[in-house]
């Protein structure tokens, strides 16, 4: 036993010189000597654990002896801490701040987007304000104040959503109702371009979708004319598309206009001279367009004695399709980042 003793001492002793001994110099090496000595099962809390061993009259001395180690091990562990602390906060933050930063990925603006901003853009200066109308509409204003008869083709359920249980209801399928909406709420003069999503129900492929974006105009006051029309759309269509840029009306139909036309411009792609795009034609077709029909006028409170006025509409994904050179109008909803990547710039 008193051999045992002594051993017990003497580990004790070597256990300070191993506390000593022990490198404490940086914050892992600290980090081992805390585990190694002063860790809930570390040395020092095995030697208490055999305090059993001790004969009952040297408990006391060998505890005090223990203690005495353990408060060696605490101050070294406490001292190089504090001195590791200090060294670090003189050596300032970790990190560099003279060093530039990670170049930051710009995200790329929605080609559908750009388009449509351009042509807001260039209505807004020559006085258009931007309205919007809803996209869940009902059929007074999508279909009958805009002169489509109970009959006409586009009402049939093969083109046009109808909201479930509500027969009154549908989405959108141009953004035409909109104008209703503006002039059964405002006094002409009236100039307003109408950017928007809508709706039809197309069996999706590489030129139609069931979900697209038109943009409306509508201009009404006294005194405008079919000439005041084709100015406009020239202007616009050598903004939109360069200084260069030719324009022709051919006769067509609307329900809500009368005379009604559409507009073909010089191809976006080959300038007229013949390509794909424009089946060698040196055309390709913008937009619908013509004077507001008076019975349109009559439906939405507007004096048709007193105004007229004119109203164009046109296809966002078909011109970003024409000016980009895009093929598959399917590629504006897929979100394949390799496609939007290539729109950074404006149109
Ligand atoms: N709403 C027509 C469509 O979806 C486009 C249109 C044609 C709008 C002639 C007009 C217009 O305002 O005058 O095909």
């Amino acid at each position: 036993m008193a051999l045992e003793t002594t051993t017990l001492f003497d580990e004790a002793d070597a256990l300070s010189r191993q506390i000593e001994a022990s490198p404490v110099g940086n914050a892992a090496e600290l980090e081992a000597f805390r585990i190694r000595f002063l860790g809930t099962k570390g040395l020092l809390k095995q030697l208490f654990g055999r305090m059993g061993e001790v004969p009952g009259d040297r408990k006391r001395e060998f505890g005090q002896r223990v203690n005495a180690v353990k408060e060696l091990a605490e101050t070294r562990f406490n001292d190089a801490k504090t001195a590791l602390e200090a060294a670090t906060a003189k050596a300032g933050p970790d990190f560099d701040l003279s060093l530039p930063p990670l170049p930051s990925v710009l995200g790329s603006r929605h080609p559908i987007n750009l388009v449509r901003q351009k042509i807001v853009d260039t209505f807004a200066r020559i006085g258009y304000a931007v309205a919007e109308g809803p996209e869940v509409e009902d059929d007074w204003h999508n279909f009958t104040a805009m002169g489509t008869p109970e009959d006409h083709p586009a009402r049939d359920m093969q083109d046009t959503f109808y909201i479930a249980g509500h027969a009154n209801l549908l989405l959108r399928t141009h953004t035409s109702p909109v104008q209703a909406r503006v002039m059964e709420s405002q006094k002409p003069p009236i100039r307003i371009i109408v950017p928007g999503r809508t709706y039809r129900n197309e069996t999706i492929s590489a030129r139609a979708h069931c979900v697209f974006h038109q943009v409306e105009g509508l201009y009404v006051d006294e005194n405008v004319s079919f000439a005041d029309l084709k100015q406009t759309l020239l202007y616009f269509a050598q903004v939109m598309f360069g200084e260069k840029t030719q324009i022709r009306l051919r006769p067509s139909y609307f329900p809500f206009t009368e005379p009604s036309a559409e507009m073909d411009v010089t191809c976006l792609i080959c300038h007229g001279q013949g390509c794909p795009v424009c089946k060698n034609s040196g055309w390709v077709e913008i937009l619908g367009c013509g004077m507001v029909d008076p019975q349109v006028f009559e439906n939405c409170g507007i004096d048709a004695e007193r105004y007229t006025g004119f109203a164009f509409g046109m296809g966002i994904e078909r011109i970003a399709m024409l000016t980009y050179g895009v093929d598959d109008i399917r590629l504006f909803t897929e979100n394949d980042l390799r496609f939007l990547e290539q729109f950074r710039a404006e149109v």
